[in-house]
């Protein structure tokens, strides 16, 4: 796990969108992974400025995203479908047949989570998946006690994880109580994590995943199992990690640090 603690919003914005790019640039046909919510937001705006600035080419990408939430048509304003759109594919010349969300008004709802789960796999998998973090620890709608091994499924919404979403719906009574996510398995096999947090209302959240126990409690923690995750946070965020000696400023210091020791020249874990 390679952590990386910026000064701000914008700052880890900013790196997280180099990785990003980086990894476009290598592999054309890029398949990305990508949520919603605030954190993301300064992501997409970087990708946006660096798609019109320099020609940064989505045409070939296919993307999935985390989650959606239950009983929301895809027009309705809080859905994530409009959410991409609006912050992300609308401003791209991504394909609109390689996007992949999951259909929060599905019937057959078991049938549409093990179809998603399918259309994954015959892509060949995620390159790289971006994450979000709940102040509860949560990843995609992954919520405490959550199987660590889960599959996409419908998962209830926990009180806060609605609570602090009720600042898009306008009252918590409005945040729909169930969404369809991709479990923690299916995030785990993605080849590259890149979890984003800002702020001090993550910075408890971030301890527990980064420097806590792996647990169920905390579905974030995970990401310490994975081979190739980097963590990219600003320093509000970063403020209740207690062992910085092992984190880094950039992507390149991460590299060099790792040159100095001895170990591999390549960010690789
Ligand atoms: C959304 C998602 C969630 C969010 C998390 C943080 O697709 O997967 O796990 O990443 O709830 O949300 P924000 O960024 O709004 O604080």
């Amino acid at each position: 796990m390679l952590v990386i603690i910026r000064e701000d919003f914008e700052d880890m914005s900013r790196e997280a969108g180099r990785l990003v790019a980086e990894r476009l640039r290598r592999k054309p046909n890029l398949i990305l992974g990508l949520a919603t919510g605030g954190t993301p937001l300064g992501l997409y705006g970087e990708l946006i400025r660096l798609h019109r600035e320099e020609g940064l080419d989505f045409s070939k990408v296919t993307t999935f995203n985390l989650d959606e939430y239950v009983g929301l048509p895809p027009e309705h304003p809080q859905s994530y479908h409009h959410f991409m759109h609006e912050n992300l594919f609308r401003h791209l010349n991504v394909d609109a047949r390689y996007i992949h969300i999951p259909a929060g008004m599905a019937t057959d709802v078991e049938a549409h989570c093990e179809w998603y789960e399918e259309a994954i796999r015959r892509t060949g998998g995620i390159d790289l998946q971006v994450l979000g973090i709940g102040a509860n620890g949560h990843i995609a709608f992954n919520e405490p006690a959550s199987s660590l091994g889960s599959r996409t499924r419908v998962k209830t919404l926990t009180l806060q994880t609605r609570q602090d979403n009720a600042r898009y719906f306008g009252s918590v009574e409005k945040v729909p109580r169930y969404a369809l996510t991709m479990g923690i398995g299916t995030i785990m096999e993605a080849r590259e994590l890149l979890l984003l947090a800002s702020g001090e209302g993550k910075a408890e959240a971030i301890r527990a995943a980064v420097e806590g126990p792996i647990t169920a409690l905390v579905p974030a923690s995970m990401i310490q199992m994975h081979g190739r995750a980097f963590v990219i946070i600003d320093r509000a965020a970063a403020s209740r990690l207690e062992h910085t000696q092992f984190y880094s400023r950039s992507l390149e210091e991460a590299v060099i640090q790792r040159r100095n020791t001895g170990r591999p020249s390549t960010v690789d874990s």
